[in-house]
């Protein structure tokens, strides 16, 4: 995946994945293989986590699959109308409850931090495959969870959807302008040296 656009340019020199890693809506109709989403799922599942609880849970399938659908139907209205095309989707939970050292029942404050990195590990990867991969918040957990059979103790994340990139004049209109990367703040507005 390459991106030359002048707002994606480092201020320093990272590797160039970072900035050519985005988001688009748009994907082509060529589908994905098993193999291929499972070097995604692979790549989240080498992201680091609080003492190594890996709380990252990963619900996938393919389009074409009933639970392709089941997780689409679970999304609000404005993602469906785009993430319908994509060759997969894959949610993006949380087990929230650990066990300590101690052997005690805990919950796991850092179970959405640390499936945070899962996802951006697979975006990474997604991106070096020349897959486009897009997270989603806006779905209805309620829903979501009944479809997918959410275990006790776990939360809903993100649903990403997956998929070969397409052409930005298949989408309709309020989306098509939306197609292009965003910008970031400076690293002087996230990044302050000893103290805020
Ligand atoms: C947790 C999370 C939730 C998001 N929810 C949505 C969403 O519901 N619909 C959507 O179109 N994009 C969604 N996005 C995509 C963001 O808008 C996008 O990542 C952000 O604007 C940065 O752009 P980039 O990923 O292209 O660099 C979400 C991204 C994340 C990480």
């Amino acid at each position: 995946m390459t991106l030359q656009t002048p707002i994606r340019q480092p201020g320093h020199p990272v590797d160039p994945l970072f900035p050519a890693r985005w988001s688009p809506r748009a994907f082509s109709d060529a589908a994905l293989t098993e193999g291929q989403v499972k070097v995604l799922l692979e790549a989240a599942r080498w992201a680091p986590s609080a003492a190594n609880h890996q709380p990252w849970r990963l619900v996938w399938a393919l389009r074409g699959e009933p639970g392709f659908r089941a997780i689409l139907d679970g999304l609000v209205p404005f993602n469906r109308e785009w993430a319908e095309k994509a060759a997969a989707l894959i949610v993006v939970a949380s087990k929230d409850r650990m066990t300590g050292r101690d052997g005690a029942e805990a919950d796991n404050r850092w179970a959405a931090f640390d499936s945070g990195a899962a996802w951006m590990s697979l975006a990474l990867q997604a991106a070096r495959d020349g897959l486009a991969a897009h997270a989603m918040g806006g779905f209805d957990a309620t829903a979501l969870a009944a479809a997918l059979g959410l275990p006790e103790g776990h939360s809903l994340q993100a649903v990403v959807a997956v998929g070969h990139p397409g052409q930005p004049e298949s989408l309709p209109e309020p989306l098509r302008a939306r197609e292009v990367p965003s910008p970031r703040l400076a690293l002087e507005e996230i990044a302050f040296h000893g103290r805020f």
